[in-house]
This record gives C-alpha cells, sequence and structure tokens, in this order.
C-alpha cells in the first residue's frame, strides 16, 4: 500500500459521503493499520478513512484508552450537548473551532473480526467519535461555525477584489 496522505481542506475527498464496507476483509484491516500509524505519527486523536482520500465509513481513534478500529458506525443513542470545546482537524490544520455535542453517545459499529459490537464514550473520546463520524458524512468543524465566521483562505494566492 503507498504511504497515506491526509487530505488538506478544501480537498474534495473531505466532502464526499464515504461507502458502506461490505466486510471487513484483508484491504480494510491493511488500511486500518495504517491509519492508525499515520494517526500517531501526526499526533491526532482519530482519524477517518476520507482524510486518507479513501471513500470508506472506516475510523481509526484512540482518546487514550488504546486504539479502535471501527467500521461502519452508527449513533443509536446520545445525550443533551455539553458547553462548546474547542477542536482541531488534521485536515484543517491550525484552526480550532467551538463545537457543541453531545456528552455521551453510543454506537454501534462493525470490528476487525466483522463483529457488530456496542460501545459508549464519554467526554474527549465521544467528541472525539463524533467528530471522525462526521468526517465520513462529509462534514468538517468549520460547517459549525456562523456563515460569517466561516471564510477560510484556500490554497495558493487570494486576490483581492479591485
Ligand atoms: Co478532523
Amino acid at each position: 500500500m503507498a504511504p497515506l496522505r491526509v487530505r488538506i481542506y478544501p480537498d474534495a475527498a473531505l466532502r464526499k459521503r464515504a461507502k458502506e464496507v461490505r466486510t471487513v476483509g484483508a484491504e480494510e484491516k491493511q488500511l486500518l493499520e495504517f491509519m492508525g500509524k499515520t494517526m500517531y505519527a501526526t499526533k491526532g486523536i482519530g482519524l477517518a478513512a476520507p482524510q486518507v482520500g479513501i471513500s470508506k465509513r472506516l475510523i481509526v481513534l484512540d482518546a487514550g484508552d488504546g486504539l479502535l478500529k471501527i467500521a461502519n458506525p452508527d449513533i443509536i443513542e446520545k445525550s443533551k450537548s455539553a458547553s462548546p470545546f474547542e477542536e482541531g482537524c488534521l485536515s484543517i490544520p491550525g484552526k480550532l473551532v467551538e463545537v457543541r455535542r453531545p456528552e455521551r453517545i453510543t454506537i454501534s459499529f462493525t470490528n476487525e473480526d466483522g463483529k457488530r459490537i456496542k460501545k459508549s464514550f464519554s467526554g474527549l473520546a465521544a467528541k472525539a467519535m463524533q467528530h471522525e463520524i462526521d468526517h465520513l458524512d462529509g462534514k468538517l468543524i468549520i460547517d459549525y461555525l456562523p456563515w460569517y465566521k466561516r471564510a477560510f483562505p484556500k490554497k495558493g494566492t487570494v486576490k483581492c477584489p479591485q
């Protein structure tokens, strides 16, 4: 497998809805392993496949409790929203955005053995998990900003209006 490259906003791969994984096969397992390595190398706590340009519903996450490898996650329960929390994103370097999300969530997902598992998350892990699930739907932290704060410089020179 070629080395994974983290896609940076406004890369179009970040805006696509990722496809369901039919089976967690050899290819998916290898991808999850490489995604884990990429996440640790870039000092992230989560990484979703669209961030490395691959349209699959796959996530790696380590919010301090070890590496989790997740396919096809669905949020099945959520608590009321916590106070806003500043989030960063490997795909939007240098930008922090306050996002308000449920404090606790329960998801169901498929693990590496193809089993459907239920797992609850709270605190930082819950925030990170929801952030990564957003990536699978093409949603980014800047989408939580009001429109008048959403302007973000594109790559290259920004021309000033005459
Ligand atoms: Co992100």
